[in-house]
């Protein structure tokens, strides 16, 4: 039987705007030009779809502060190693469009494997040193792939501003490293963790978490905050402050530590004493999913 009208299902639709979605390079620029003639400032959210509120969150910073908001869905191969988890990588794009179009989102620029990278990539934006820091270790060319397909969505988009998580810090670092190295016109913005209730930092990987696990899992944010609390006491000491959270983190013995630095948050080098502000990441398999998690001391 035919919906009535008046079903909640339509009038939801019907009370949120309208957004364009555009598989096409040229038609994004074409629709992202005629939005900079009519004078409004770009902002640019990449993502990888299988949105949370954690997405949602940057979306919400871009709206405020700009004009003309773009978001990039895009499964990008470059960052996954050859025994990641491309192929299986959580993809929900209906209910994605869904979401974004309820925050108002202007473009959805969504493009195929084929679209982005015509031909194998031959040429690579890398940011060298930090990639090689915190996760670089254990997936090797994650960040180069990173840089250089923000690269092409900073090209292809012209961004004025273009919103990213403090969720992945060493990302963050590395994207401020590259755009002021190559003088790109973009200014960087930086959204604070969006967590679940109970600590969780919001991943698109932990929906690969069964219920056991996703218990499990809170011990990264748990060991995070035994670091927070030793600085709270006075501790300055890296390699005690470390301890302190490495202690926690062996609580939970499921999760299996690939690490729990404290790092400069720029350059993402290790620091011995925590003088001013210091980045404290970790991350751990549970299971066979990673996770990664961080605190800011100040
Ligand atoms: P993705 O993992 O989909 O994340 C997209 C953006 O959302 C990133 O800037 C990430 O830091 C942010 N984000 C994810 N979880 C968050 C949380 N709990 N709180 C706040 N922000 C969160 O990061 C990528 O995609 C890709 O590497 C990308 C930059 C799109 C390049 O392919």
């Amino acid at each position: 039987m035919e919906q009535p009208a008046s079903s909640p299902a339509v009038s939801s639709l019907l009370i949120t705007g309208h957004m364009d979605t555009c598989t096409a390079i040229n038609v994004t620029r074409a629709a992202i030009r005629a939005a900079r003639q009519a004078g409004k400032r770009i902002g640019l959210v990449p993502t990888m779809g299988a949105l949370h509120e954690g997405h949602l969150s940057l979306v919400r910073i871009a709206k405020a502060q700009s004009d003309f908001v773009v978001v990039s869905l895009f499964v990008n191969p470059l960052q996954f190693g050859p025994k990641e988890d491309l192929a299986k990588y959580p993809r929900s794009f209906e209910r994605d469009c869904e979401m974004l179009t309820r925050e108002d989102t202007d473009l959805l620029f969504a493009p195929a494997v084929t679209e982005m990278y015509p031909t194998p990539a031959v040429t690579y934006v890398n940011v060298e040193g930090l990639s090689e820091r915190l996760d670089g270790p254990s997936r090797p060319g994650h960040f180069r792939g990173v840089t250089t397909v923000v690269s092409k969505l900073f090209h292809i988009v012209e961004p004025d501003i273009a919103v990213f998580g403090q969720k992945d810090a060493a990302q963050v670092a590395i994207i401020r490293r590259m755009v002021r190295d190559l003088n790109m016109p973009v200014a960087i913005v930086v959204a604070p963790v969006i967590r679940e209730p109970d600590g969780l930092a919001m991943s698109s990987r932990n929906a690969y978490l069964d219920p056991q696990q996703r218990q499990q899992a809170l011990i990264l944010s748990r060991s995070l905050r035994a670091v927070q609390e030793r600085f709270k006491k006075g501790e300055r000491c890296a390699e005690r402050l470390i301890a302190a959270g490495l202690d926690t983190l062996q609580q939970e013995p499921a999760a299996r530590l690939d690490y729990l630095s404290v790092v400069d948050p720029e350059s993402l080098e290790p620091i011995t004493n925590v003088a001013s502000r210091a980045l404290v990441a970790v991350a751990a398999y549970v299971g066979s999913t990673r996770l990664i998690d961080n605190v800011v001391l100040d």
